[in-house]
């Protein structure tokens, strides 16, 4: 009988063909970049696992550098970090604290690990004591430009300490423009900015405030980060930020939101990132612990699928565990 329909399964019939005929390359160590979260204590051996995201930890200044040591070993290349300050308050005074906890880590890191790629994440919802991204005003509101400058001096001061891009996560408009034009009067013109460019008010974001405690006090994120439902305003984000001065551009969460990767590679010519939420990993890590799922599967079919979307970068929790186990090559 002479076929007159497609056999697509001649080119799906053995391993060799099948990597043969691959479109998206297999991701490697070299795309991914493991967060971290570093608490300011005294409690030196510090690692407290996050109560919803079993394998990830609060962890002190040392037992980061351990943690990172093993990383490195397996073949971690980047990593991006987030503080949990000792004390909060309103203005966030931690944030650009020069000897804060994020400023203190990455010097130990750059110490400890020169070749490490070492990304601060720029917000100050975990400094300030209402838990906002912003300058909270007595309306409840969050203050724009106010915010900008402290936004400018903690990536200054990130800077200064030794990091290797700063990535603002706080959604204020104008942001990247701020933080530019304080690094490049620091004398950090070569220090790239990986911006938040399309950041969506996200409830896959609900692990990472218990790991980071920065749980707004009071009503929720939607007046700075996006609607869900826009596609065309990511595109206008992502052109902004591109006129402010951004290098990269991250799209955040990933899985849910790759059909605004693929737009915003499509678009623009900067590298992509895309950013595997909290809630992404805990509910793979749920259905994995439960055996529901087999989880290695799904963690390499879920970052294929955001790098078959358009990104190059991809922040993952799953970094550490995948390296470890030598799912990804170096
Ligand atoms: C800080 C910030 C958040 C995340 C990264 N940076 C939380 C938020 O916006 O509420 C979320 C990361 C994750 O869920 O893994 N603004």
């Amino acid at each position: 009988m002479n076929s007159v329909f497609f056999r697509g399964r001649r080119l799906r019939s053995t391993p060799t063909l099948r990597a043969l005929v691959r479109e998206t390359p297999a991701v490697t160590a070299s795309d991914l970049i493991m967060p971290y979260f570093v608490v300011e204590t005294e409690d030196t051996t510090l690692c407290k696992e996050i109560g919803a995201m079993p394998g990830q930890y609060q962890l002190s200044l040392q037992s980061l550098k351990e943690k990172v040591g093993a990383a490195v070993a397996t073949g971690l290349q980047a990593v991006i970090l987030f503080g949990i300050p000792a004390k909060k308050d309103p203005i966030a005074s931690e944030a650009y604290n020069p000897n804060g906890i994020v400023q203190m880590a990455v010097r130990m890191l750059k110490a400890e690990f020169p070749q490490l790629f070492v990304i601060t994440d720029v917000c100050l919802c975990e400094y300030t004591s209402h838990g906002h991204c912003g300058m909270l005003q007595p309306t409840g509101e969050v203050h724009n430009d106010s915010t900008l400058e402290l936004l400018a001096k903690t990536a200054l001061s990130h800077a200064r300490a030794g990091a290797d891009m700063v990535a603002p996560s706080d959604m204020m408009d104008g942001r990247v423009a701020a933080i530019r034009a304080a690094l490049d009067e620091g004398g950090y013109i070569n220090t790239p900015i990986m911006s938040y460019a399309v950041k969506y008010a996200s409830a896959f974001y609900g692990p990472f405030r218990e790991a980071a405690e920065s749980a707004p006090a009071c009503g929720d994120r939607k007046a700075y980060q996006m609607d869900p439902a826009n596609a065309r305003e990511a595109m206008r984000e992502a052109q902004a930020d591109i006129e402010e001065g951004a290098d990269c551009l991250i799209v955040k969460p990933a899985g849910p939101y790759q059909d605004i990767i693929r737009q915003v590679y499509d678009n623009f010519d900067l590298p992509v990132c895309a950013y595997q939420v909290s809630g992404e990993y805990s509910m793979i890590k749920a259905a994995g612990i439960n055996g529901w799922i087999n989880e290695e599967a799904v963690i390499m079919e879920s970052l294929v699928g955001i790098k078959r979307a358009g990104a190059k970068l991809i922040i993952t929790y799953f970094t550490e565990e995948l390296l470890a186990k030598g799912l990804v090559r170096p």
